[in-house]
């Protein structure tokens, strides 16, 4: 995979080929933004979902589930401040009628203009010292990186000033004093810039009259949020205690590029953590330790993340990181944890005029409890365990193999069962292998051509083990199992197989990676 252009290709192409990720309606030429997920995808993504589940609700005897409708009483996407504030700033190119994010825009200006350059000279200077080269002291002193990288400084500190001031104006002015062109049409001809909400309208009801406008649900956090009173009563809840919840969010992104990164449709992992106030950042550094912790046990890589903690806050919020990853297109969000304190609940308690408050037994007094929150994209999810699992390996004989290494946990299909060949009685042996094992594991049968393709298939599509009954298997109830990553070969009984596959794929030893 020459660089990381091309990786991203592979990417998506293996991703299609493999039966994990479509285009959304792909016969009518897909829709912009909008994913399916094949029969393998499918099955990762639920395992993702398990994995993820199972660490906050079976592991934690104070967090519980919940499953929220999509659909919500307008009312509430006021309280949460969405209808006022969830906004991107756009720009229309007056000739060429092309609607662009602002800050986008100034983004891919500072990326293409400067910080390339910068890449450059430090690439031909790597080049020309080879061994000796110090990239941190070439960055700090060389003439040309030091200017493009304090322009770039410059010109992103004052787009984030503009934004939090909501001084569009100057983000205008901003890509004027930068020249910066249309994209499509090479044109400087613009629009003044404008807040768009990115929140999908719908309607409830069936005359045009009587319908009310509802929003589909930009995050699943309100559904929690809304359900708080609820749960804690029926549960009998004390603080500290959590509720989680997965489940589609709908944004109208206007720049929705990079596949399933960013798209209009996706599902969100989220969990809200209500807490005494006044312990909420005691209890948003454990959430981050919590987090990490579970990202590190699927052995992604560590070098792979990074922690990003917000300078600029949400309105609601008095601390926040984002949790990234590095995706074939850089470091990028993947998760965010952030610390919400009392502004949601307080919000709701206020429009709906019912108490959302906990009675604190020994302290004798209610309060509102502040909120730490982790919320994880499921799609992003994917896309990193995807996009890290996917390599190309040379092996010792010099040929090469395509080998999705996933996390066995999450593999879409645990082993595939072969039968030497398709005579002799070893098919009828392989069959009751699969199934005596398919009410543990999903497993696949395969006896189409030689072995060797048949290994590469499953290489390609990720799963963790082959097993191949031979003839040996009628003699001595022996068979093959190979380990996709090391492709170690070792022989074992049919008897002890399930317990092999336990083993590999316990929860327990998984999670204390
Ligand atoms: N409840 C908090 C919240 O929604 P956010 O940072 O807007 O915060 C949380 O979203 C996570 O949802 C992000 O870290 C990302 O993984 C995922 N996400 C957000 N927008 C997305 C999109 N358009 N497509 C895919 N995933 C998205």
């Amino acid at each position: 995979m020459a660089n990381t252009q091309d990786k991203f290709k592979q990417v998506i192409s293996h991703a299609k080929e493999y039966g994990y990720i479509f285009s959304s309606s792909e016969i009518y030429d897909g829709l912009s933004a909008v994913y399916d997920y094949g029969q393998n995808g499918v099955e990762l993504k639920n395992n993702i979902k398990d994995y993820w589940w199972k660490s906050m609700t079976q592991l934690h005897q104070n967090i519980v589930g919940l499953d929220a409708a999509i659909l919500m009483h307008p009312k509430t996407w006021k309280a949460s401040g969405h209808v006022d504030a969830f906004n991107d700033p756009l720009i229309d190119n007056k000739d060429s009628k092309k609607r662009y994010r602002a800050d986008v825009l100034v983004e891919d200006y500072v990326e293409k203009k400067l910080e390339q350059k910068a890449q450059k000279e430090i690439a031909k200077a790597k080049k020309r010292f080879g061994e000796k080269f110090d990239e941190a002291q070439f960055v700090a002193t060389h003439p040309r990186v030091v200017k493009y990288r304090s322009q770039s400084k410059e010109i992103l500190e004052r787009l984030a000033k503009s934004l939090t001031n909501e001084d569009l104006a100057d983000v205008k002015a901003l890509i004027e004093e930068l020249e910066i062109a249309c994209p499509a049409s090479g044109s400087r001809n613009w629009t003044d810039v404008k807040q768009f909400n990115l929140m999908f309208g719908t309607k409830l009801g069936a005359s045009a009259e009587s319908a009310t406008d509802l929003y589909l649900r930009p995050e699943t956090a309100q559904g929690i949020f809304v359900n708080f009173a609820n749960v804690q009563k029926t549960g009998r809840l004390k603080i500290p205690f959590g509720i989680a919840q997965i489940g589609k969010a709908f944004r109208n992104e206007i720049v929705a590029r990079q596949f399933i990164f960013r798209q209009r449709e996706f599902e969100q992992m989220e969990m809200q953590y209500f807490v005494k106030p006044g312990e909420e950042l005691k209890w948003f550094e454990y959430w981050k330790k919590q987090r990490q912790a579970w990202h590190d046990s699927l052995g992604l890589g560590k070098d792979n993340y990074r922690f990003h903690d917000h300078e600029k806050m949400a309105h609601y919020a008095n601390a926040a990181t984002d949790i990234e990853f590095d995706f074939p297109f850089g470091f990028k969000e993947l998760e965010g944890i952030h610390s919400r304190t009392d502004f949601d609940l307080k919000a709701h308690e206020e429009l709906s005029g019912k108490k959302l408050q906990f009675y604190d037994h020994e302290e004798g007094e209610s309060y509102t409890p502040y909120v730490i929150e982790t919320s994880i994209g499921l799609d992003r999810m994917f896309l990193a365990v995807f996009s890290s699992a996917l390599q190309e390996e040379t092996l010792k004989d010099g040929s090469s193999r395509t080998v999705l290494k996933l996390p066995s946990i999450l593999a879409p299909v645990k082993a595939a069962v072969f039968p030497l060949l398709k005579k002799d009685g070893l098919p009828e042996i392989a069959e009751k292998i699969v199934e005596d094992l398919k009410w543990d594991f999903n497993i696949a049968y395969d006896e189409k051509d030689a072995v060797g393709r048949r290994y590469r298939r499953q290489d390609a599509a990720g799963t963790p083990f082959c097993i191949t009954v031979d003839h040996d298997t009628k003699e001595d109830n022996s068979v093959t199992i190979r380990n996709r990553d090391s492709m170690e070969q070792k022989r074992v009984k049919i008897t002890d197989l399930k317990q092999i596959l336990s083993a590999e794929l316990s929860y327990k030893k998984w999670f204390n990676n």
